[in-house]
């Protein structure tokens, strides 16, 4: 099927499903959500600067797409020791790079994993939805599509001082095991738009002193990010493997859908995992969700998990609901 073939077919079903009901969850018409204004939320304090942004592309005119491209973008370039190519080095001294980005109208889906030397890798995961009949695109084919598409890219990029850096404030460092995984940050950003719409990223570079080709939660969908228009949307951070195994992102959704408050659909994905997982609560993975009706949460392992949260009226970091300590202040609007 062609790519334009295709985005024929995913409108045509997506104007059929919109006509259909979201399980349990009665959603109010995007009329009356039209006066709540956008509404933009991200993972930890880095977040707010980025929502910042995207609002402006919102207030500008542009799409839910374009403002989570633009947010994340800004953290991808803005020197975060995490997220771009000053993020965090694998075992070979390599910068790898994860992200993703959904779009809710169409259900579509694009990303890129393990890939060198792209600047913005969020904007070659748009690229991939946009222009590409797939989905992920990985390693040296994602970035020669970058490229090939004129994403600004380094060649031979291992940076041999920013992984020297990184190796001396090791205390033992075991090249191929990686070390604490707490120590990665990624920005997940999503948002609501006054029309209703929902879109949702994230960017990565993942676990530090991780085997070369090691791809994380960020650029699986479902994952590290998950957008369903009908319902809601999720973003994770914290250490991949304790999210993509379970589909984490899909389940916070799944949870909006059947009644829950983004801060319990949060809370109720962990408690699931920590209930199956050989850690328990031990999983260091956090969690941000928005729903339909412009409602924010958030929940993690991490006491006082910071998100971000941007609304036309306020912007603020806010504390997640604590998996570890059951005291402290909630985050979220409910
Ligand atoms: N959550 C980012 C990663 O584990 O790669």
């Amino acid at each position: 099927m062609s790519s334009q073939t295709r985005r024929d077919f995913l409108k045509h079903t997506t104007a059929a499903a919109a006509t259909l009901t979201a399980g349990c969850t009665t959603l109010p018409p995007a009329a009356r959500l039209a006066k709540r204004g956008p509404l933009i939320v991200s993972t930890w304090g880095f977040g707010k600067p980025a929502n910042e942004l995207a609002l402006n592309v919102l207030q500008g005119g542009g799409s839910a797409l374009d403002a989570v491209e633009q947010g994340v973008r800004l953290v991808e370039s803005s020197g975060n020791s995490s997220v771009g190519l000053s993020g965090l080095p694998n075992a070979a001294g390599v910068v790898q790079l994860d992200a993703c980005i959904m779009n809710g109208p169409g259900h579509q889906a694009g990303s890129v994993a393990g890939v060198e030397g792209v600047l913005h890798p969020i904007s070659a995961a748009r690229l991939v939805m946009e222009k590409t009949p797939h989905v992920m695109l990985v390693g040296p084919g994602a970035h020669w599509f970058a490229k090939q598409n004129g994403l600004e890219v380094r060649d031979g990029q291992a940076d041999v001082a920013s992984y020297r850096a990184w190796l001396a404030k090791q205390k033992k460092p075991a090249p191929g095991k990686g070390d604490k995984p707490e120590n990665h940050d990624t920005i997940a950003l999503l948002i609501l738009d006054a029309d209703g719409n929902i879109a949702g990223g994230c960017s990565t570079s993942g676990w530090s002193g991780k085997v070369p080709g090691r791809v994380g939660d960020s650029p699986i969908i479902g994952g590290g990010v998950y957008v369903d228009n009908e319902v809601g949307a999720a973003g994770a951070t914290g250490l991949g493997e304790n999210v993509m195994r379970y589909c984490a992102s899909y389940q916070v959704v799944e949870n909006m859908r059947h009644g829950m408050s983004p801060t319990e659909a949060c809370a109720e994905a962990i408690r699931r995992i920590a209930r199956t997982d050989p850690q328990g609560m031990d999983l260091a993975i956090n969690f941000i969700a928005i729903n339909k009706r412009g409602e924010f949460g958030a929940a993690g392992t991490q006491a006082n998990f910071p998100y971000s949260v941007t609304t036309p009226d306020f912007s603020e970091v806010r504390k997640g609901k604590s998996l570890s300590e059951a005291k402290q202040k909630e985050g979220g609007n409910e």
